[in-house]
């Protein structure tokens, strides 16, 4: 939970709000962002890169994590950089009032549209994904008479202990320029030999859900040999993001210390043997920064027993606001509110969605009371990939998002009502 949750007698507090009024007003199912708890992740991130890497370096957000314009404008206002991977998530940083120097875009498709746009209001990188693009952009520039800054997405062929939908660095993924067969090499050279390309430097990004230090010190030694190979020194550095999250008590801890420790003293060492410079360091994680801030709270609609005698808890959610159950065998805890003080049986349960098929879990199994309709379920760290990879599955409506900040209340996103939509209308 985030961390100021309370548990008062009227029941559950978070960000000094108390639940149970905010689900009078704005319904169910509602998810909850906690500005301590994402603020406190971002300070956390802030000091240890500071403590273990001498060089300069940015903190910088994935937007894909979650992203809403009233939640860029703070996280703009916190002065840290963000990554963007289209053309919406790049206007809502800039209209949130990022600078252009902190914004890098990542795409291993990008459109003519966004690049055009990322060379108009010269962002920090557009990182490079394949040969083809650094041909495009060079182009694209050359046509407008300016300067494309890039970074190069590096793919070292290391496959992080991750599920294989979330690895991205192994020799057969879809992103960035192999090391393996030579391109990532003709790469930095085209790039230096470009006059309207400036390259800044390299990226890696290994994947997400990420809890060993082990592939970020290998793939970091692997860009910089690289970089050697072809004479460059980077004045800008990101091993992307990455950083695993706790979602319940038996996965491992996810303190990042080791994580930047490494990261830190890898880029640091690197760069001591070979007596270069240490470049600005840009490390970009999302579902660390905003996982744990974020809680949904779901209604329970109907209770059921299977034949084997599990209790089969259905909430007026499910796979449309959380498809990561599904895509990735996601693992996530519940609490029901009102049974703090509980000390009756729990049985064995499965939480699932309302959405029209059987892999709409949102828990396999879990140990509960037994629920009645109307009672409120909580599910905690939910706040990364889950909204924004939200659909409108069945023509459900996607739900509330409120930012709860010291007892005050901001509509993040409005509960989404399919038929007041004009297509709906036609
Ligand atoms: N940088 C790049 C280039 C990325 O592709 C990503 C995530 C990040 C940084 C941030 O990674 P993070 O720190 O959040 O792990 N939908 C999946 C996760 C997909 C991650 C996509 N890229 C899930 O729900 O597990």
């Amino acid at each position: 939970f985030p961390f100021t949750t309370r548990w008062e007698k009227e029941g559950l507090q978070i960000g000094g709000c108390q639940i149970s009024d905010l689900v009078k007003i704005h319904g169910t199912p509602l998810y909850l962002y906690d500005a301590a708890t994402l603020r406190g992740h971002i300070q956390r991130l802030r000091q240890l890169v500071h403590e273990y890497y001498p060089g300069d370096a940015v903190v910088t957000y994935a937007a894909k994590a979650y992203f809403a314009p009233a939640l860029a404008r703070r996280l703009a206002a916190w002065g840290i950089g963000v990554d963007v991977v289209s053309q919406g998530e790049l206007q809502v940083a800039l209209k949130a009032g990022f600078s252009p120097s902190v914004i890098h875009l990542h795409g291993n498709n990008k459109s003519e549209d966004e690049i055009a746009t990322a060379l108009e209001v010269g962002i920090q990188a557009i990182v490079v994904d394949s040969l083809d693009e650094l041909e495009w952009v060079e182009q694209m520039a050359q046509n407008r008479r300016c300067r494309a800054h890039i970074w190069l997405r590096i793919t070292p062929g290391i496959a992080a202990h991750t599920h294989p939908h979330i690895q991205t660095a192994h020799t057969q993924s879809k992103f960035g320029l192999y090391l393996d067969t030579g391109e990532a090499l003709e790469a930095i050279r085209k790039a230096r030999a470009s006059h309207w390309l400036h390259l800044r430097g390299l990226h890696t990004h290994l994947g997400s859900q990420i809890f060993e230090v082990e592939p970020y010190r290998e793939a970091i030694e692997a860009l910089f040999a690289l970089a050697e190979q072809a004479n460059f020194v980077p004045e800008e550095f990101s091993p992307g993001g990455g950083w695993g999250v706790r979602y319940r008590s038996d996965d491992p801890p996810d303190d990042p210390l080791p994580w930047i420790r490494v990261v830190g003293e890898s880029v640091e060492q690197a760069c001591e043997q070979r007596h270069w410079p240490l470049p600005r360091l840009v490390i970009e994680p999302g579902r660390w920064l905003i996982a744990q801030a974020g809680v949904a709270i779901y209604r329970v609609g109907s209770q059921k027993r299977t034949v084997d005698g599990v209790q089969i808890i259905a909430v007026d959610g499910g796979m449309a606001d959380n498809p990561r159950v599904a895509l990735y065998g996601a693992r996530y805890t519940a609490v029901p509110l009102g049974y703090e003080n509980f000390s009756g049986q729990y049985h064995p349960s499965r939480v699932v969605g309302r959405f029209c098929e059987s892999g709409d879990i949102l828990i396999e199994t879990i140990n509960l009371p037994s629920l009645r309709r109307g009672d409120l379920l909580a599910i905690p760290v939910a706040g990364a990939y889950q909204l924004s990879m939200a659909s409108n599955y069945n023509m459900v409506g996607r739900p509330a998002v409120l930012w709860l900040e010291e007892g005050r209340v901001e509509m993040l996103q409005p509960r989404e009502e399919v038929l007041n939509s004009s297509w709906w209308n036609g």
